[in-house]
């Protein structure tokens, strides 16, 4: 590799609502604008394996295996996800933004889901090893103004398996996302997603700038 770059990975976390994707769109255009070159993909799935495991779980097909056994469905497929997309893009040097990551399992299956940190984190260790993001944006809300958020996008339709916990499983899953942002520090940014999208996608980009320079890796890869 003669001067090309390794690509940064930066995911979006946070609860239902949040207005992730949204803020995943805006923040591929505005790499690309500065030049670079962007890969935004999603999870659970982000390669073709790993979306139809995403429909298994999504549809509440895999809820009997219980929190463990979904850990270990989101777990086979990231390894999908991270071979396929994630790791193959950041060698070729693009940029990846991802919508969730290993954070959603620690606070979906672990926090709210009960399962021990410990066997969280080594699954984690297994899967992810030393390719975790380099920036994760934890977009942060009250549970009850996501939640809205949420129905209003699905409009008609039933909501998804997660959706559907009542209130006190996406308190757990809030307070969850800032306990990660305040142990990780150095990877975590939390921004206020409560703000109109325009000023979400100015204090990211801010984030981004500040943490990554992406105006000067651009110029390197001149
Ligand atoms: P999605 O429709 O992508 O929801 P959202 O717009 O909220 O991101 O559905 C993904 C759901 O899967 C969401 O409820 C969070 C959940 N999830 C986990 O429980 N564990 C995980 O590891 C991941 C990646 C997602």
């Amino acid at each position: 590799m003669t001067g090309l770059q390794r690509g940064r990975f930066i995911t979006l976390e946070g609860g239902e609502g949040a207005g992730k994707s949204v803020q995943a769109r805006r923040l591929e255009a505005r790499l690309r604008t500065v030049g670079l070159d962007v890969v935004r993909t999603r999870e659970p799935g982000g390669s073709p394996h790993a979306e139809e495991l995403r429909e298994v779980i999504l549809s509440g097909f895999a809820r009997p295996f219980g929190a463990e056994g979904e850990a270990l469905l989101f777990a086979a497929a990231r390894i999908d996800h991270l071979d396929v997309t994630i790791l193959p893009a950041l060698e070729r040097g693009q940029w990846v933004v991802c919508d969730r990551f290993a954070d959603s399992t620690r606070a979906y299956q672990g926090a709210a889901g009960n399962l021990p940190v410990e066997a969280i984190l080594s699954l984690e260790r297994i899967v992810v090893g030393t390719n975790g993001p380099d920036l994760t944006l934890v977009l942060d809300l009250p549970p009850e103004a996501g939640l809205e958020r949420a129905g209003l996008r699905r409009g008609q339709g039933g909501a998804d398996r997660f959706e559907a916990e009542e209130i006190g499983f996406h308190s757990i899953l809030r307070r969850a996302f800032l306990d990660i942002a305040a142990q990780e520090p150095q990877r975590c940014a939390v921004i206020d997603a409560l703000k109109p999208e325009d000023e979400v996608e100015a204090d990211i980009w801010a984030t981004v700038e500040a943490r990554l320079d992406p105006a000067g890796a651009a110029r390197a890869r001149e």
